[in-house]
């Protein structure tokens, strides 16, 4: 067996014992809709529910922003992992056995260093921890945490610790405890924890210094973040990057606040790790701060999974504004909802919140502006509105707008900006990155709704495209003939079409349609279970049925209606023996309906 065949085996064990519904119920409320199960999509920003679970199908699909996948997928996406991370993880969780894979010589080596590396991080919280405890040593920072309006549950609850002052307590503290656990000068080094000196030997990296731990999505401590006791330079020190610590990806307090992120749907960010201390302290959970970066794109990305909307609390000082800015484009490419939040002059969310109070924060996130609003006065502020003025911020707002994701938003902030700068939206124009082409021409949107559909029409339509693989079926007993009417045809025929490449799911029916009306009518249909159609498989038999008569009966019907039409010409014209090959026909058919 090859060893792809069986990853294809040990990826289809898995996910037939895993239970789609249940594992994205942990983090999504589902209701039961029908033979699915639907709810506010974890992915994008929506009020009403546009995501559905389907269990037999074992996927899920967003009807609002296109995320879709199965099990594995939604892991990915929702935890941020990679395939191999989602798969232990869900084996673990369903009880599957993963076959060890024999691991190459240098991936074990790799993995054990991995592993020493974080062994060393988390042994030293425990140092720092058994310090900032030490009644002599730990206590200068006790006092300054005390002063800055730290309590001890924060100091438990963040893993704060301290390294001790080299007077009293060395040069080489924390570096001797971990070697004498075992750990290398080589890994304490490649963790950043102690500096090797030239001529042989090594001493402590963080000294005399407030130590925060950085945890990783998994709550792993893979950094830590060191102030200083009072003044004195430099403020914060980190630990340098390491195979296991990318800070360009990683945001303090993510790990410790991602349950109040996500029931607030709501992000705040700050600059500085007291700043989300400090909050916290005051009862602000759902809050961040990068790691003395600005913001990436990664960062933005990681929020996406738990937040609607990510509000930047900022200092009003030109190093806030110049970073609100720059984030701008990542925003857009990632879909998230940016706003910020400037706090008065002289104040950060530090001495704010002492000062004003939780309450005060709130009301300044609640009235947060837009990212791009704030950017386009921050533009005029800067370039004035003068012809030449004008020219500069529209090719400032035109590198911005060439990175937003979605087509729909860009139009939106094309419409807003030209509007505000009194310009022709065609100032904008910018080549669209997410320009998707289209599969077949659209019709003129006209849905199976607004058409003029019988009630049984309608019925058919929307039968077809919940259970296209009733398709076939419903073609032979003369469906296409039947629909006149250029959109329900349509979908027939793009029913048809997808159906032809194999069993097909009706989300199918989505990535080749971008007619908006049609796709909101086919969402709509497939998130609410229309009336008139059961779910479960035998009653969609049945309406299968009830279809066909229907449809027979309506070919009869047409039929008649034809011949009569035919009758009546041929009594016009007086053709008489036309007329009598059409009347011993009629009469036939009625035998035929009627049973004589
Ligand atoms: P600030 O300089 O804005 O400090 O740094 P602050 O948050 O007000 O700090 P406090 O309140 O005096 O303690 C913001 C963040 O930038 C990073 C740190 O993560 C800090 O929290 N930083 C700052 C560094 O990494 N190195 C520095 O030298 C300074
Ligand atoms: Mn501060």
């Amino acid at each position: 067996m090859s060893l792809s065949s069986s990853r294809e085996q040990i990826k289809t064990m898995v996910r037939d014992a895993a239970d789609i519904v249940q594992v994205i119920g942990e983090h999504v409320e589902l209701k039961r809709s029908g033979s699915r199960f639907t709810g506010r999509c974890p992915f994008h920003n929506e009020k009403t529910p546009s995501f559905s679970v389907n269990p037999q199908g074992q996927f899920f699909h967003c009807f609002g922003c296109g995320e879709h996948g199965d099990v594995f997928s939604f892991v990915m996406k929702y935890h941020h992992m990679e395939f191999p991370e989602a798969l232990k993880l869900l084996a673990r969780k369903f009880g599957v056995d993963l076959p060890e894979r024999p691991l190459s010589e240098s991936e074990q080596a790799r993995l054990r260093q991995l592993e020493k590396l974080y062994e060393a991080n988390e042994t030293a919280v425990l140092v720092y921890q058994q310090c900032l405890r030490h009644p002599k040593w730990g206590k200068p920072a006790r006092a300054y945490l005390e002063r800055r309006g730290v309590p001890t549950a924060a100091i438990e609850r963040y893993r704060l610790g301290c390294a001790p002052d080299p007077e009293q307590a060395g040069w080489s503290y924390l570096t001797d405890q971990l070697m004498a656990k075992g750990l290398t000068p080589e890994t304490l080094a490649q963790a950043g924890l102690a500096v090797r000196k030239e001529q042989g030997g090594q001493y402590d990296r963080f000294r005399s210094r407030i130590m925060f731990p950085i945890v990783d999505m998994t709550g792993r401590v893979v950094a830590f973040g060191g102030r200083i006791l009072g003044d004195g330079q430099p403020k914060y020190m980190n630990s340098p990057e390491s195979p296991i610590f990318d800070k360009s990806r990683l945001l303090f307090g993510l790990h410790q606040h991602r349950e109040a992120i996500r029931k607030a749907r709501r992000c705040l960010v700050v600059e500085g790790n007291f700043d989300l201390l400090l909050l916290s302290v005051h009862g602000i959970d759902n809050v961040v701060a990068p790691l003395g970066t600005a913001l990436t794109r990664s960062h933005i990305h990681s929020l996406r999974g738990y937040s609607d909307e990510v509000i930047l609390l900022f200092d009003a000082d030109a190093a806030g504004l110049k970073a609100a800015m720059r984030s701008i484009p990542f925003f857009l490419a990632e879909g998230v909802e940016g706003r910020v939040a400037l706090l008065p002059p002289g104040h950060d969310p530090d001495s704010f919140v002492r000062e004003a109070g939780a309450e005060a924060v709130v009301e300044l996130v609640d009235a947060a502006r837009p990212l791009p609003e704030f950017a386009f006065d921050a533009l005029v502020r800067e370039h004035g509105l003068t012809l030449a003025g004008k020219n500069r911020i529209v090719s400032e707002l035109k590198r911005l707008l060439a990175e937003a994701a979605d087509a729909g938003q860009r139009e939106l902030m094309i419409a807003h900006f030209s509007e505000k700068l009194g310009l022709a939206p065609g100032y904008f124009q910018v080549p669209s990155k997410a320009a998707v082409p289209l599969a077949k021409p659209a019709p003129a949107p006209i849905t199976p709704q607004s058409a003029s559909l019988s009630r049984q029409e309608k019925q058919v339509v929307d039968f077809l495209i919940l259970y296209p693989e009733y398709h076939e079926e419903l073609r032979a007993a003369g469906l296409t003939a039947l629909f006149r009417d250029s959109t329900a045809a349509w979908v027939i025929e793009l029913v048809e079409h997808i159906s032809a490449a194999g069993p097909s799911q009706p989300e199918q029916l989505l990535t080749t349609i971008d007619n908006e009306t049609i796709r909101a009518y086919i969402i709509q249909l497939l998130t609410q279970v229309p009336s008139g159609i059961e779910p479960e498989s035998d009653h969609a038999r049945r309406t299968c049925d009830e279809l066909l008569q229907w449809l027979h009966q309506e070919q009869q019907r047409r039929d008649g209606a034809a011949l009569q039409e035919q009758i009546n010409l041929a009594q016009q014209h007086g053709n008489a023996e036309l007329l009598m090959e059409l009347l011993r026909r009629k009469q036939e058919i009625g035998k035929k309906r009627t049973g004589f």
